[in-house]
């Protein structure tokens, strides 16, 4: 078991590691004078877990109530929050309920987006069942709904009172899904840390094979470099781009395939091979880093390359439309050397062309 405090002055609050979901309810009496709780999960999610801790929050003494979410990226929507809302009317909740915010990533935004603004704020606990939610979205407050128009287009940074993580839950995870958590765990050893990234190197089958205790270590290393950057940029005015490594060409994949062919972790892989390779162009970052980056990300059972079926110009095309665009330039997050990236919107569109070109060779 471990704890990572995530330093926010009064906005503080523990992520706590390798907690029993059947504790949670005792745990949960010690950081709240709530008496309901609403829980938000989906059918998948609910299948295996609700009952556990439905019945230790009740044990604990917590009104709980349920409210589920059918499973899926699309129903992170303003449409579900309005449902969750009206249930929030229906048990009428109060100022101290807590919402309890018990799946992946999706479910994760939705009831923290929901916790946010239903009576102007109620308390949430995260209990983030996937490896992405337990080392990246349950940590840092990013809550969010998407538009017809585009992913996270409405959201706020609102941040739990505590983030409760069980590892045992990610042993009914789909492989896939475990690999596209590797991903973010790469992105972090590349941005933040060479150690962690040369212990990513030793242990990644194990970590795939969800070693119990190389789990704990990844994903509290994780949640403690995460909190670090939040700690100092929780706003994301800066530092925090960085956590978007990898994002930049990701992100155009993924909208040129109408989210359909990459699953977000996929998506981001290429992006950081891009990434590497361009800062290799640019004279930033060494062919032998950039070398290992890729063996790793292969290693953990991820894409290195961009499928045929897309164009040069359509992927440069969409690269010039994201948001992340300043001014009218692309803004890259490079790595420098492993552990040390840098914020770049100074990268000729030559380079960037001739990456991509050689991600489909
Ligand atoms: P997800 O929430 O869709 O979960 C993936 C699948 O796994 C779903 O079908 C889900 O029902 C299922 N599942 C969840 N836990 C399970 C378990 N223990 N056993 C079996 N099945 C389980 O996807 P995700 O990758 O967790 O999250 C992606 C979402 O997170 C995206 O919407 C993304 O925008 C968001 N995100 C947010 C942040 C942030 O900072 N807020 C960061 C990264 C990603
Ligand atoms: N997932 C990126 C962030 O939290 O800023």
């Amino acid at each position: 078991m471990k704890t990572v405090k995530v330093g926010l002055r009064e906005k503080s609050y523990d992520i706590l590691i390798g907690y029993p979901l059947d504790e949670i309810g005792g745990i949960l009496k010690k950081h709240t004078k709530g008496i309901k709780s609403l829980i938000v999960t989906n059918p998948t999610v609910a299948g295996y877990y609700l009952e556990t801790v439905e019945r230790s929050l009740q044990k604990a003494g917590f009104q709980v109530f349920v409210a589920q979410v059918p499973d899926g990226e699309e129903h992170k929507s303003q449409a579900e929050a309005s449902k969750l809302y009206a249930k929030c009317l229906e048990y009428r909740l109060e100022r101290e309920s807590i919402i309890v915010g018990l799946g992946g990533g999706v479910i994760g935004d939705l009831a923290g987006y929901v916790a946010a603004t239903f009576m102007r704020g109620l308390p949430i606990v995260q209990v983030p069942t996937t490896l992405v939610a337990q080392v990246d979205s349950s940590v840092g407050g990013k809550v969010a709904v998407n538009l017809p128009e585009g992913k996270n287009l409405v959201g706020s940074f609102y941040q739990p009172f505590l983030v409760y993580i069980d590892l045992a839950v990610l042993k009914t995870l789909p492989v896939e899904e475990i690999e596209v958590g590797m991903a973010e765990v790469i992105k972090y050893g590349i941005i933040l840390d060479k150690k962690f990234l040369e212990y990513l190197e030793k242990k990644i089958e194990k970590l795939r094979e969800l070693d119990m205790q190389v789990l704990e270590r990844v994903v509290a290393r994780c949640c403690q470099l995460k909190a670090g950057v939040v700690k100092k940029d929780e706003r994301e005015k800066g530092l925090r781009a960085i956590l978007n490594f990898g994002h930049t060409l990701g992100h155009a994949l993924e909208a040129l395939t109408d989210y359909k062919k990459y699953k977000h972790g996929e998506a981001v892989a290429i992006g950081m091979v891009g990434a590497c390779r361009i800062a290799e162009k640019m004279n930033m970052f060494k062919k032998e880093a950039r070398d290992r980056v890729e063996h790793l990300i292969e290693k953990a059972g991820l894409p290195a390359r961009i499928g045929a079926e897309l164009s040069v110009d359509s992927i440069v095309q969409v690269l010039s439309l994201d948001k992340k665009v300043r001014a009218g330039r692309v803004r890259f997050v490079l790595p420098e050397r492993m552990g040390k990236v840098v914020v770049r919107n100074d990268v000729p569109e030559d380079i960037v062309r001739d990456v991509v070109t050689g991600l489909m060779e």
